[in-house]
């Protein structure tokens, strides 16, 4: 699908934010290894968690969906049955990640697959761990999917220096320690996301200037109710729209405000945006509030490369924020996006670049030289199939004065699917 962009004069109203894409996948998870029956409100229906449902269907977890309501009835830890078909992780680097770290650590047989983009991201940086710990575990040429896992003759528990900080890895290794009796041991030194430690409960302690994680089977994971918040994430993209484009006012509530997530809005704070967060409460162990965004005068910022994990989805779309910037911003010790969906460096800077935008690409990173009156020109912007490439093509585009195209748009689906109804309702 071809989605075309009207140059935007205001984006104006209040949105119901998609749930939360890696609380959702976490939710469904762990209610999986529970025994009894959880409920999960608000989850999400976009293309990722859904994979992740249908992964557990095919191990044996029963499990009803209505809208956005799951009942899932757990099967335990040691409940999973041997799938008759290779599991289906489509897009979702979390399914892959987490539900591998899961399988391998209960040693069902099976394998893990998913479609061209998630068969060329690296899983090396799980089977290495894993392997460690006991667990049977392989893919192709030792690093891509299919992954094959097969029954182990126990698990060890490992302390493990996170090599990178990333939220799935970190996940692996602790979902796979729940299955062994001694504890293993995960030293973070530079904080990702922490929904998997907050939603199980898993003891951590400070640990140098970082934190040490631990897991093990003698963690209970309860049979719960479940309500997912709005994904900060999604949040990111009517953050700086709201904020480039004048006569905005966009109002969204109820966004989960963890800390380990919140990066975007700190550094688009920095920079000068007019974002208001109010209503803080809580949804079960995740922060919520409710979000404003209104016109700011943009000022160019460095990043810390400290704050990268932390904002490690929003990067694209801090990106489109930086062209309107008044001067030179710079991201650097962003390696890692070149292992998502796509090589998100690389796809930004085209997509910069096709829009006029003065930058620089780096091995790790991007130099742009922004101005507040910077007009893209009207462009045909290719997604590469990646949601969040889409996503912030778009809102670039809304600054544009002509009208711009986005290829392959239905890739918004993989995490936010009313995101081009919502743009229009915005747009008036
Ligand atoms: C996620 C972690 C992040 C993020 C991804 C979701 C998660 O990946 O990019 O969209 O749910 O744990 P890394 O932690 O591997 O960077």
């Amino acid at each position: 699908m071809i989605q075309k962009i009207d140059p935007v004069k205001k984006l104006t109203g209040t949105i119901s934010l998609p749930p939360d894409k890696s609380i959702s996948h976490r939710a469904a998870m762990f209610a999986a290894l529970s025994s009894g029956k959880s409920i999960i409100r608000n989850f999400s229906q976009a293309a990722d968690p859904q994979s992740t449902l249908a992964c557990l269907v095919q191990l044996g977890v029963d499990l009803e969906q209505k809208d956005s309501v799951v009942e899932i009835h757990g099967v335990d830890r040691d409940g999973f049955r041997i799938p008759e078909n290779p599991l289906d992780c489509g897009n979702s680097g979390t399914t892959m990640r987490l539900l591998g770290g899961i399988v391998a650590g209960s040693g069902v047989e099976c394998t893990l697959v998913g479609d061209e983009s998630l068969s060329a991201r690296t899983m090396k940086r799980i089977i290495e761990p894993l392997t460690r710990m006991g667990c049977s575990i392989d893919g192709r040429d030792g690093a891509y999917a299919p992954l094959s896992i097969g029954i182990h003759s126990g698990i060890k528990g490992i302390r493990y220096p996170l090599p990178i900080a990333s939220a799935q890895l970190k996940s692996a290794v602790l979902l796979a320690g729940l299955f062994g009796e001694e504890p293993t041991e995960v030293i973070e030194a530079v904080p990702s996301r922490d929904h998997t430690e907050r939603l199980l409960g898993l003891q951590s302690e400070p640990y140098g200037s970082g934190k040490i994680i631990r897991s093990s089977r003698s963690d209970l994971i309860p049979a719960q109710n479940y309500r997912v918040p709005g994904d900060f994430s999604a949040a990111a993209f009517w953050m700086v729209a709201g904020s480039i484009v004048d006569n905005s006012g966009i109002v969204l509530p109820n966004t989960g405000m963890n800390p380990s997530r919140t990066a975007a809005y700190y550094i688009l704070g920095e920079m000068g945006a007019d974002i208001n967060v109010e209503n803080h409460s809580t949804e079960g162990s995740e922060p919520v509030a409710d979000i404003t965004i209104r016109p700011g005068s943009l000022k160019p910022i460095q990043l810390d490369p400290k704050l990268i994990p932390n904002c490690i989805d929003e990067l694209p779309v801090i990106m489109v924020a930086m062209c309107f910037a008044d001067g030179t911003s710079i991201i650097s010790g962003a390696e890692e996006l070149r292992h998502k969906e796509t090589d998100r460096l690389a796809a930004m800077h085209e997509i910069l670049a096709s829009s006029g935008a003065e930058i620089e690409l780096n091995e790790d990173g991007i130099i742009i030289h922004g101005s507040p009156s910077f007009v893209p020109r009207p462009s045909q912007y290719a997604s590469y199939h990646d949601h969040r490439m889409a996503m912030a093509a778009a809102v670039l585009a809304s600054r544009s004065s002509g009208i711009s195209e986005i290829l392959d748009a239905e890739c918004t689906a993989i995490s936010y699917p009313e995101f081009w109804l919502h743009f229009q309702k915005l747009a008036g």
